[in-house]
């Protein structure tokens, strides 16, 4: 459509803030923005989509610390002590459950080279400080009794718990409708900019609407916006994760479930994973696959996904297999968040998140709020800052002391 043919907002509509992408992340940043006084409005075709109907929700920031990602722990741990309060003040805004469960994690080693991995995972967490307790294959299995015979130790983790994602999205988009938030059903096609400064989008069917500021939060598509200039779009990617989605059997009241915590284990060098929800549903993921922009459910993604799961819990395959699914994780290059103030005045982020999406929405929320309130970003997030992948500026995410052994 040529700019003449564009349809504009009245201008007495002109929100503070525009998010571009209704995921959880765009959702989180309208809701905490719009509670801070701010009028909000959110461009996406289906808000309550992306990577979050696909996620499995564990909150599991001491199991899944990598080596290297010292700043980001401190970030995950910070939304992981938000998350009871976050729930209580969502459950409430959002008139719905979200499924939020204290249950725990377990790490388990099918093998010797497992075993050896998670021992130095163990150490490492017990070197930041982290609550992570060494179990033998005996322990494990008096846990989780449905654990494979051979499992050969286990790390328990009692604080990494989880969160049912596609609820969490729906509480969000029903919290951002009852605090005013204005929602346009459009894909955003360009960033508009006049004057140096960020002014509103383009939606792909022509539509253009203006606000005060923009918010990119539109997951892996986040580093493909046209009209972001050279330098400011972010440095984001598309990272395939492939999931299944089967149906726990039900046992009598008193009865041991079938899994009472997430369980997880590296198969094969790739993390697998186990979460089982009160609802009755046991998430199994996921492939981690470097395809660009395919999310195909692909006949060797669920073939390996179940192999590796059967060799873990060999009882699953009984269960009903009731959905396959893929989506795109939003990867970084230290795969950590992107967030607040860019170069480009009028243009923030919140993208980037890979695969802590879930765990860092209420402080991504709270974090996003405040820049666009203040200008600045809470201490907790400013080494998040996009800052951080312009040339010639120092602050790199990743803190590495020299006592750290790969993992
Ligand atoms: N955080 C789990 C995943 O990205 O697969």
């Amino acid at each position: 459509m040529p700019p003449s043919a564009a349809r504009s907002q009245p201008s007495a509509g002109r929100p503070d803030v525009l998010v571009l992408g209704g995921g959880i992340i765009g959702l989180v940043t309208a809701w905490r923005a719009a509670g801070r006084g701010l009028t909000v409005a959110v461009a996406d075709p289906a808000p309550g989509g992306g990577a979050a109907r696909v996620a499995a929700g564990m909150l599991a920031a001491v199991s899944e610390l990598h080596y290297g990602e010292q700043t980001l722990l401190g970030l995950n741990l910070a939304s992981a002590r938000r998350y009871p309060e976050f729930t209580r003040e969502l459950e409430e805004a959002g008139g719905q459950r979200i499924g939020y469960r204290r249950c725990g994690t377990l790490a388990v080693a099918l093998d010797a080279d497992d075993r050896a991995h998670l021992r130095e995972l163990h150490a490492l967490q017990i070197r930041s400080g982290l609550d992570s307790q060494w179990l033998t294959g005996r322990e494990c299995r008096r846990l989780e009794p449905m654990l494979a015979p051979g499992v050969r130790g286990g790390l328990r983790v009692d604080g990494d718990h989880q969160v049912d994602p596609r609820r969490l999205a729906s509480a969000l988009l029903v919290a951002c409708e009852r605090a005013g938030v204005d929602f346009h059903r459009g894909r955003a096609a360009r960033l508009t900019v006049a004057g140096g400064r960020a002014t509103g989008a383009e939606l792909a069917d022509g539509t253009r609407l203006s606000a005060g500021q923009v918010v990119l939060a539109a997951g892996s598509e986040s580093g493909r916006l046209a009209g972001v200039p050279d330098g400011v779009l972010p440095p984001v990617r598309p990272v395939k994760g492939q999931v299944l989605r089967l149906r726990l059997p039900k046992v009598p009241a008193g009865s041991p479930a079938f899994l009472s915590r997430t369980v997880r284990a590296v198969v094969r060098g790739g993390p697998l994973y186990l979460v089982p929800r009160a609802s009755g549903e046991l998430v199994v993921g996921a492939t981690s696959e470097e395809l660009g922009w395919d999310t195909t459910v692909t006949a060797g993604g669920v073939y390996e996904l179940l192999r590796d799961a059967h060799e873990l819990v060999p009882g699953i395959t009984e269960l009903p297999l009731v959905e396959t699914c893929a989506g795109l994780r939003p990867g970084s290059p230290d795969n950590a968040p992107l967030l607040g103030p860019t170069e480009l005045p009028g243009l923030q982020l919140a993208c980037g998140h890979f695969r802590n999406g879930v765990l860092l929405t209420p402080v991504t929320g709270d974090a996003m709020a405040e820049s666009l309130v203040t200008g600045s970003l809470p201490d907790v997030a400013r080494p998040f800052s996009p800052a951080r992948f312009s040339p010639g500026i120092p602050g790199p995410v990743r803190t590495r002391t020299p006592q750290e052994q790969p993992v």
